[in-house]
């Protein structure tokens, strides 16, 4: 079968023919891949700057944000038949028999980092006609998403921060919303970057309630003032708004979602963060060096104003399944501004095009099938 395969040592990729994974144990899926997301990560991939073959092998099969269909079911398999939709989860545990996280299932908070991830990092990806998954990796997806279900993976990381953001601000409990007000109702939050991660996280915190303000450059050709309006957020253009600015604009700020990777915007961007505020780090920066940031009034703040800086990523099978279900709702509410945060699709045989970082727009699919 065509797959899209990483040679690491030897510096090159493209498509591959690959053994066509058969079942082989009880609990196990066969899907046909229909579509797989190109994010940073598998940009980083393709630049030989992160990722790793699984053992032994000289190649990586690439591509971690997925959407395919059942083919295939062995009999432990419940929830799942042929032809119905299923997207899979990423991480696999460490197997470390102490790993009380992946003992757990939440491999997405392993202590090891012996975990794998399909697609990055020791385990083949989703560029493929066919994979074969364990039932408890998939989940399944209603047939009404399917034009946009590859977006799941990606609103996993808005997902996971957001549920932990939560979990911290149970300690102002004066600060929830009234019942039957969406729970984020009269807080304020800033997304920090008009990518898809950004988007989709801004599209969560619209759905949760927030007053939401996106600071973004605007790169040539996009929309992103119009894109935001369209589903209830602010777009605030980064070339002419200082940051400073931005914090008078918004008022308190509840919570930062950073989503750019640019460790002094987001650092910059920490000295507006309001009182009681969190601040959540989804974007990876790459360590080439940025500018210096002046951090003692960070610290400060941190202190005297109760501030929480959360990291975040991966996420877990529970996760996905809020991902779906928010996904869902952000589709039936904004049908258009969902569907238009995917800006190209290219068969599988032209993967190069959307790796090389020169297409515009927000989100680049690979069609694997239809
Ligand atoms: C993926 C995550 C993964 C992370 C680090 C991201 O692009 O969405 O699932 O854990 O990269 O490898
Ligand atoms: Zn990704």
């Amino acid at each position: 079968m065509k797959a899209v395969g990483v040679f690491p040592v030897e510096r090159r990729y493209e498509v591959i023919d690959h053994p066509e994974p058969k079942i082989s144990a009880s609990g196990q899926v066969k899907l046909r891949m229909l579509e797989v997301g190109v994010c940073g990560t598998d940009k980083e991939i393709v630049s030989f700057e992160y990722g790793n073959p699984p053992e032994g092998e000289h190649y990586l099969i690439l591509g971690h944000e997925a959407l395919a269909e059942v083919v295939d079911v062995t009999d432990g398999v419940k929830g799942l038949k042929p032809g119905d939709l299923a997207v899979p989860t990423v991480r696999r545990p460490c197997g470390v028999a102490s790993c009380v996280a992946c003992n757990h299932s939440r491999q997405d908070f392993c202590y090891t980092g012996h975990f794998t991830e399909r697609g990055i990092n020791g385990r083949h990806g989703f560029m493929a006609e066919y994979i074969v998954e364990n039932d408890v990796n998939l989940n399944a997806v209603p047939r009404a998403l399917r034009p946009v279900a590859v977006l799941v993976e990606p609103l996993t990381i808005a997902e996971k921060g957001m549920a932990q953001y939560w979990s911290v601000q149970t300690r102002l409990p004066f600060s929830i919303a009234e019942p039957g007000q969406p729970r984020g109702t009269g807080q304020r939050a800033v997304v920090l970057g008009g990518g898809p991660v950004g988007l989709l996280g801004a599209m969560k915190l619209v759905l949760e309630g927030f007053d939401t303000y996106i600071y973004s450059l605007s790169p040539k050709g996009s929309d992103l003032p119009g894109m935001a309006a369209s589903f209830g957020a602010k777009f605030v253009p980064a070339e002419t708004v200082t940051i400073p600015q931005l914090g008078e604009m918004v008022g308190n700020i509840d919570v930062v979602y950073e989503a750019t990777g640019v460790s002094s915007l987001a650092y910059n961007v920490m000295k507006v963060l309001g009182s009681n505020g969190a601040f959540i780090l989804t974007g990876v920066p790459a360590l080439h060096g940025h500018k210096p940031v002046d951090i003692d009034p960070i610290m400060r703040d941190q202190v005297l104003k109760n501030q929480v800086v959360i990291g975040t990523v991966n996420a877990g099978k529970q996760t996905f399944a809020d991902a779906i279900t928010d996904l869902t709702e952000f589709y039936r509410r904004w049908p258009k501004s969902v569907a238009s945060l995917i800006t190209s699709r290219f068969p599988i045989d032209n993967v190069k095009e959307p790796l090389s970082g020169t297409v515009p727009g927000i989100k680049s699919i690979i069609t694997v099938a239809n």
